[in-house]
């Protein structure tokens, strides 16, 4: 494939315990090779990925999204192989259908669909991992239980209200009582502030986000446009302090790919994060 600029951003966040966190976001069909180096080099406790491994269409030729993306799988296999990855659902991933969805999980990634875990082996220190899944995902599913067609892809073309649409996150509210480091995958940034859940006021100590693509051409350090937030948008990269003494932070990627050619970023290369929580 073409080679496009990936940047490498790291952070450093005091938390009670020490982990390395790669957080590879909007995949989307990207350059594997040099994404799985990266990580690799950096040597993580974890992978973190917060949606969009998959390019948003449909293939024509009888092949299942997930392999005609044919990047994804053996990127996902390499991840499994350097540390314990995990995985939640991103707006394009409401193209999936069960055998895709198989696929995905014989790579032995865990995806997170709107549900918790205590991650093991955690030296004792209680550690929460959430996934929440994107609102286009639940519609897609809606729509697609409410077809009887046999097709494996019964709905082709985005529900006219998917906009409208909240995801589910009812879990959230146990979660967050939940007594331990509370870490979230939210693929969606704009979940932040500007829509339900309005995750910046939870007590939820880390949420990692994409789906921005960093605002998608950048002029003086602000970025044009970003689904789901409109023009200007403020949640496109970079770290954000939620809201209240117990509230955590948001760290938004801009992602690791593009997603239509026809519209190239601008001054706004793609980014792979690692993040280093440590107790220092
Ligand atoms: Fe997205």
């Amino acid at each position: 494939m073409r080679q496009y600029r990936i940047d490498t951003t790291e952070y450093s966040i005091q938390a009670p315990f020490n982990m390395r966190i790669a957080f590879p976001s909007d995949f989307h069909n990207g350059d594997h090779v040099r994404i799985l180096r990266k990580i690799r080099d950096w040597k993580p406790d974890i992978i973190l990925m917060p949606g969009d491994l998959v390019k948003g269409y449909y293939p024509k030729d009888g092949r299942l999204v997930v392999e005609h993306s044919e990047r994804i799988l053996p990127f996902l296999r390499g991840c499994v192989q350097i540390a314990p990855t995990y995985f939640s659902y991103g707006n394009h991933e409401c193209l999936l259908c069960e055998e895709d969805i198989e696929l995905l999980r014989s790579t032995g990634i865990t995806i997170l669909d709107n549900e918790w875990i205590e991650l093991p082996e955690t030296g004792g220190q209680r550690i929460l991992l959430g996934g929440l899944t994107s609102g286009h995902v639940i519609s897609f599913r809606r729509f697609r239980n409410q077809s009887d067609s046999t097709d494996r892809y019964p709905v082709r073309r985005k529900p006219h209200n998917v906009y409208e649409l909240r995801t589910e996150s009812k879990w959230l509210d146990d979660f967050e009582k939940e007594e331990g480091y509370k870490i979230l995958l939210s693929h969606h940034p704009e979940y932040w502030r500007m829509r339900e859940p309005y995750i910046a006021g939870r007590r939820i100590d880390l949420t990692l986000s994409g789906h921005a693509h960093g605002g998608q051409w950048r002029f003086f350090g602000q970025g044009i446009l970003a689904p789901g937030q409109g023009l200007f948008p403020k949640y496109v990269r970079g770290i954000h302090q939620g809201d209240g003494p117990e509230a955590g932070k948001m760290v938004v990627s801009a992602g690791l790919n593009n997603t239509y050619w026809m519209f190239p970023r601008f001054g706004n290369p793609c980014e792979l994060i690692f993040i280093e929580l440590n107790n220092n």
